[in-house]
């Protein structure tokens, strides 16, 4: 049975993002690195984290941080052995729901192709590189190019 908990700051978690995360990543080649346990750290005592729990135990992890109307995924993993079942889709569907009237953005590798897809899926449309953006997005580089999402009100 599968549902979805929102953890916030929270510093003992971030082991179990690694976990998640050396899990997912080895599936992908180049990207295959493991995961930077200091990063792991930053991210769980400072980002909002919605976690899919199979049975108690953390499956799969969004992270996000907050500026105003403005969402910003910053991870987004699901461990291998639970890919491919719509637990992603559950948790983005849960992130607009909980964020109405709100901008969800990322940034995205141009070499993860299955990300580009998996986030066009869900409505985020890529912002061309030399298009002007509000200026509190910052600025697109050539690797990272930008997607927004609106989400419904
Ligand atoms: C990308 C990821 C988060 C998707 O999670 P998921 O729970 O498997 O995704 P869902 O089952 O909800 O959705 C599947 C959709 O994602 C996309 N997708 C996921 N993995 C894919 C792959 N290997 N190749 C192509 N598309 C892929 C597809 O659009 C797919 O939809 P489709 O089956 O209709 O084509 C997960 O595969 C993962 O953790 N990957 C490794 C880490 C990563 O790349 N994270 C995103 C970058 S931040």
């Amino acid at each position: 049975m599968m549902k979805i908990e929102l953890i916030t700051k929270t510093q003992h978690m971030a082991r179990t993002l690694l976990e998640i995360y050396d899990s997912a990543n080895h599936l992908h080649g180049d990207d295959g690195a493991p995961g930077d346990e200091e990063h792991f750290y930053e991210i769980a005592d400072t980002h909002d984290i919605l976690f899919a729990m199979e049975n108690n135990r953390p499956i799969a992890f969004l992270s996000t941080t907050s500026a105003r109307k403005y969402i910003f995924i910053s991870a987004n993993y699901v461990h291998k052995d639970f890919q491919n079942k719509g637990i992603a889709s559950q948790l983005m569907n849960e992130l607009k729901t909980r964020n109405p009237g709100s901008v969800i953005w990322c940034k995205l590798l141009n070499y993860a192709p299955w990300a580009i897809k998996f986030y066009t899926k869900h409505g985020l449309s890529f912002i061309p590189q030399d298009s002007p953006l509000d200026s509190e997005l910052g600025n697109p580089t050539k690797d990272e190019p930008w997607c927004a999402l609106y989400a419904t009100s």
